[in-house]
């Protein structure tokens, strides 16, 4: 017989786990990277109203569609009665291989800093020479190691199942990472650059916004709550019926903002403490978080050497408590759809994956191919300079084209999908249902109309026109 389908053992649970999903390396390195670059202020307005108007619409349509279906998101559109809408599914699919490649090696990165903060913080703190960072990034052996590394506790946690792995692992990841972030917070309140990050980050000035911008930080929206790609489709397959999904995700959705912006309050305090730090930090993706905070911890802080290492692991633990969520997609849909064991799949998902992950960890240096290429060839004009244009922002490297391209156009476009479909097909009386908002005497709450405009206009047609405005190569500033 058949087992039943695992769920989750509390409301808390399913709340942590989607949280850990959501809050990871989009939070603690990606976002204050992108608002810096794209000059704080403006960025962050446009990236909260993305937020508001399309990622809280967006998540609660996932959970209902993962919770009616209680499949993965691959068979989930045929068991609602929509077979054709499987695609969608597919694409999920497809953008949780592409991220969890890139991202498992970025992830990597956050075990060697915490190694190499424990020494500092041991035999004291040696200023280490300016290439350290590129030659470790050369380094293909060790960068594919810690890729390993760190799929493979990915893949122990995910192989236990729902309740026995997922849960039990973030129920410990998530308060952990909660209380290193309020130490740390608390720790910029005493630094003198705090009142200028402030002043940064929420002064807005939209002369600096420009069409890249806009959709950077409408993927970002999809990137950092894990939506446009079924996780939460996934994860709400294994929730209870008798949970609000309303409360859950705005949980989800506060908690998730909070700490992109708490990061950001940490690591503009310092660089603004530090005027010297200021033009570099824009240098690349990684430097603020592998290079510029490791530095400050042993030289400008007086608690540097407790908060280095713990820093990285809250690094660390955000971001498997993401490649959990990223593994559980590709391996529910082998557990539903061809039924394999969940040992088995699991196995043969992270192998599928690894095998991706090493042409991105070769692409920082390590192999000069995979670290120049680019998907339309290296012609200067014609039709693939401008495809690496539009579709890539002219990036090079497996690894920033499939951050790139998973963030700016997977995500966005499988959202867009998901909101048409739970705005336009799903039934009425059935997402009433599973958000629970009819009210006593049988009139619906404001709540549900309100959801409802959202999906089914505010964030198609913003999604859609920041998609056309960029494939137009319009700007907009
Ligand atoms: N939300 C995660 C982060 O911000 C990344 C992620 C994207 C995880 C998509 C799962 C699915 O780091």
């Amino acid at each position: 017989m058949a087992q039943p389908r695992d769920q989750w053992g509390s409301r808390l649970g399913f709340v942590l786990a989607a949280s850990g999903s959501a809050v990871g390396l989009g939070n603690l390195w990606k976002f204050p990277y992108i608002a810096w670059n794209n000059h704080g202020g403006a960025f962050v307005l446009i990236y909260l109203a993305c937020i508001l108007a399309v990622g809280m619409p967006v998540m609660m349509s996932e959970i209902i569609i993962g919770r009616r279906a209680q499949t993965s998101p691959v068979p989930a559109f045929g068991v609602l009665g929509h077979p054709r809408w499987a695609f969608v599914g597919w694409l999920g699919v497809a953008s949780g291989i592409v991220i969890l490649a890139f991202y498992a090696v970025i992830a990597g990165w956050s075990i060697s800093s915490f190694l190499q903060c424990m020494k500092w913080s041991f035999t004291g703190y040696e200023t280490p020479d300016p290439n350290a960072f590129g030659d470790f990034l050369g380094q293909g052996t060790l960068q594919v190691f810690l890729t390993g590394i760190f799929l493979t506790v990915t893949s122990f946690i995910v192989s236990r199942g729902i309740s026995r792995g997922i849960e039990k692992a973030t129920k410990i990841l998530m308060p952990v990472l909660l209380s290193i972030m309020v130490l740390l917070v608390l720790n910029s309140f005493s630094l003198a650059g705090f009142g200028q990050a402030l002043g940064f980050l929420f002064k807005p000035d939209f002369s600096e916004v420009t069409g890249h911008s806009v959709l950077e930080a409408l993927g970002h929206a999809f990137f950092t709550l894990s939506l446009g790609m079924g996780a939460m489709i996934t994860y709400g397959s294994y929730m209870k019926k008798s949970e609000s999904i309303t409360k859950a995700s705005a949980a989800i959705v506060v908690l998730d903002t909070v700490i992109a912006l708490a990061a950001c309050i940490i690591m503009y305090s310092i660089i603004f403490t530090v005027p010297e730090l200021q033009n570099n930090v824009g240098k690349s993706t990684v430097g603020m978080l592998f290079v510029t905070l490791p530095e400050m911890f042993y030289t400008k802080m007086s608690l540097g050497v407790v908060l280095g290492p713990v820093f990285y692991v809250l690094v660390a633990f955000a971001a498997l408590s993401s490649t959990i969520s990223l593994l559980e997609v590709v391996v529910s849909l082998l557990v539903d759809k061809i039924k394999w064991s969940r040992n088995k799949s699991t196995a043969v998902s992270a192998l599928g994956i690894m095998s991706l992950s090493v042409f991105c960890a070769l692409s920082n240096g390590a192999w000069s191919w995979a670290s120049t290429f680019e998907f339309f060839g290296h012609g200067e004009k014609g039709i693939g300079r401008l495809f690496n244009n539009r579709l890539f922002a002219d990036k090079q490297g497996f690894l920033n084209l499939f951050d790139h391209f998973s963030a700016n156009w997977m995500l966005p476009v499988g959202g867009l999908f998901i909101t048409l479909y739970a705005g336009w097909i799903l039934k009425r009386p059935e997402s009433l249902e599973e958000l629970a908002l009819t009210r006593e005497d049988g009139t619906v709450h404001w709540f549900y109309s309100t959801w409802l405009f959202f999906v089914r206009f505010v964030a198609p047609l913003g999604i859609g026109w920041i998609i056309l405005k960029v494939i137009m190569g319009a700007d907009f500033s």
